[in-house]
């Protein structure tokens, strides 16, 4: 790739450069969490948890990829807004990660092996094939809304655990990731045709093929947890639905080009 850098370039997008400011305002360290408090959990949720994170774990790496990914070429697109916004994204998964892997170790678990859950690489794997922006801030919006529901569910169950505690926490991170996502589909939509819009959605629906393969397999852990697989799923499939209008990627705006 030829880069084509400019050394001062314009910062004009006040919405995304007010959303960096945010980002960098509220970083926050793994410390913040109080580590050293005993655990009170039961070591049998422990354990089940730890097999339902591990698509999670997987997922703030892949986020990452995914940052890395698309940095350059918003850098080399002339897009500096979104690029810092980004820059400040792969900062927030890069702390998710450590999070979880702290909270691996604390249990003295290990997550789950790719042979008990091959679906995550699929997963994966569908995203690593794109090379547009596109593809992959849509992919990762996904992952967002998948991850701010799967938090936003481990915060409201477990407030006074450290778990619960974690999930607080990353869920605003979370949510600004979607303002970002929000931001940049709207206006990268308005430029795209049927076929493109087409290609999206059918992203989704693989993508959510090969959630359903995951939850499958752990069904056991989850049971253990008493969370119900199909309802999480339907309620992520509509989170989607809303987004996907929302952005424009269907209903009025998509019709209207
Ligand atoms: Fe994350
Ligand atoms: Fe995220």
């Amino acid at each position: 790739m030829e880069f084509t850098l400019r050394v001062h370039p314009e910062l004009k997008d006040d919405l995304l450069l007010r959303l960096f400011d945010r980002g960098t305002e509220r970083q926050w360290g793994t410390d913040t969490l109080h580590w050293e408090e005993p655990e009170t959990w039961d070591r049998g949720s422990q354990k089940a948890m730890a097999a339902v994170l591990t698509p999670i774990y997987l997922g703030e790496q892949t986020a990452m990829l995914g940052v890395s990914a698309m940095l350059p070429q918003m850098l080399n697109g002339h897009e500096p807004e979104a690029a810092l916004c980004l820059a400040s994204m792969g900062m927030d998964e890069a702390r998710h990660f450590r999070n979880l892997w702290r909270l691996y170790q604390r249990w003295q678990l290990e997550p789950w092996s790719t042979r008990q859950l091959p679906e995550m690489w699929r997963y994966h794997a569908r995203l690593l094939q794109r090379r547009d922006p596109l593809d992959w801030l849509w992919g990762i919006l996904i992952s967002d809304l998948f991850a701010n529901r799967f938090y936003g569910q481990l915060a409201e169950r477990y407030p006074n655990l450290l778990i619960g505690r974690l999930a607080r926490r990353t869920v605003v991170d979370e949510a600004r990731h979607q303002a970002f996502s929000d931001r940049y589909l709207t206006e990268k939509l308005k430029t795209v045709d049927d076929t493109r819009r087409q290609e999206l959605l059918d992203l989704r629906e693989d993508l959510f093929r090969v959630m359903e393969g995951l939850t499958r397999r752990l069904a056991s852990p989850l049971d253990d947890l008493g969370w119900s697989a199909q309802a999480f799923l339907d309620a992520l499939y509509q989170d989607t639905e809303r987004w996907a209008g929302r952005i424009g990627l269907t209903g009025p705006a998509a019709a209207n080009d």
